[in-house]
């Protein structure tokens, strides 16, 4: 059964629905002096064209990279964190949920995710960054090892990079044990679970502690037909879960985070400490004997910072209660001579653990 998913409110970004003390900006108008009103927290109205919006970020970023001009770290963050604020001050106004200026994108989550409200004012970027989840959202990306499209729902996490799709894909291939349950871990778009069921698993339970992922999937449920193969819960990790699985699969965030994680996307790259300890815990009680952990993991971040540690190795050297079975790793975009990267990321792999319980004595 399905968790009651009609009583989920999407994460969207913040509006404003009541009226604005505004500039309103034309094209031709003094855009120097407008980002200096913006710069001292007035907010802008773009009027007339979506290009006009643009206009005014191009100038604020001349502006403030003027002032910012250490090329550190924390000079880039400063940078960036002044230009995040600054950029939401710039707003466009939205009527029967469509951009009201000419020549704007047409972008469907102004309705799908404010269906209890038609007329606000929302800023710039958080336009943009609709726009381009519309664009994928739309078009959908082609998943060659599934042979089937994923449409990723609004800020949610989706793969660019495949490789750890056929790690996964190899692995499932020759799996013998028993399917009569998966549990998935941190759903996403949904991707790890259709290659279960595609696989000849029926009865999965599936979490996220992200809104947006559980709405997304259920979505993508009524479309490939797979309802009566997935429970989707929005929850953490095993909250909810009655279920003993032979099959656990988890492609958990691979940095550790030195900031405090926010609710939603943010949750799909970093993980707070306790993660992974919490996660073994709970999935030693939710496997069946002979069941297995399937964990997709990287070195993404020994890459980044040599000391960093491994979850998953610190979980077998400090605790007795899983031994790896297999250990697969594969180059990131290996299979793309052409492309041959020669940045920081060059070295980086991707991996697939395989845990099984050890035998109490
Ligand atoms: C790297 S993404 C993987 C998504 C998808 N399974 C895939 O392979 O494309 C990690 C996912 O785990 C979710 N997540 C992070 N912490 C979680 C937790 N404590 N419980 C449930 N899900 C969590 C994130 O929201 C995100 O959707």
């Amino acid at each position: 059964m399905n968790q009651d998913l009609e009583s989920i409110q999407a994460d969207r970004p913040k509006i404003i629905t009541t009226e604005i003390d505004a500039i309103s900006y034309y094209r031709k108008m003094d855009t120097k002096a407008t980002v200096t009103e913006m710069i001292a927290g007035k907010y802008i109205l773009v009027e007339e064209f979506y290009s006009n919006g643009l206009e005014v970020l191009n100038e604020l970023k001349r502006e403030l990279l003027l002032k910012h001009t250490d090329k550190n770290f924390q000079g880039q963050r400063d940078y960036r964190s002044a230009f995040r604020e600054a950029s939401h001050r710039l707003l466009l106004k939205v009527k029967d949920n469509k951009l009201v200026v000419k020549k704007s994108p047409d972008i469907g989550w102004l309705e799908l995710l404010y269906t209890d409200v038609s007329e606000f004012y929302v800023s710039f970027p958080d336009v943009q960054g609709m726009n381009s989840s519309w664009q994928w959202y739309l078009n959908g990306i082609e998943i060659k090892t599934l042979n089937l499209r994923l449409h990723p729902f609004y800020s949610t996490y989706f793969p660019t990079r495949f490789d750890h799709l056929k790690l996964f894909d190899k692995y499932l291939k020759r799996y013998e044990g028993s399917k009569d349950n998966a549990i998935e871990i941190g759903v996403g778009s949904g991707i790890l679970s259709f290659q279960l069921i595609q696989n000849g698993f029926n009865n999965i339970y599936a979490s996220d502690t992200n809104k947006n992922a559980i709405l997304g999937v259920s979505k993508e449920l009524k479309r490939l037909d797979y309802q009566d193969k997935i429970t989707l819960n929005h929850a953490d990790l095993f909250e909810g879960c009655n279920l003993k699985a032979n099959l656990i699969v988890f492609n958990p965030p691979w940095l550790l985070a030195k900031h405090t994680l926010e609710e939603g996307i943010d949750k799909a790259m970093y993980y707070e400490k306790d993660l992974f300890p919490r996660f073994f815990e709970q999935a030693q009680k939710h496997l069946t004997p002979d069941g297995k952990i399937v964990l997709i993991f990287s070195n993404l971040a020994e890459v980044v910072d040599k000391e960093s540690s491994h979850p998953i190795i610190e979980e077998l050297q400090k605790n007795n209660r899983f031994r790896k079975e297999l250990h697969l790793k594969r180059d990131v975009r290996a299979s793309s001579r052409r492309t041959k990267r020669r940045d920081s990321r060059e070295n980086e792999k991707v991996e697939l653990w395989v845990l099984s319980p050890k035998e109490k004595k």
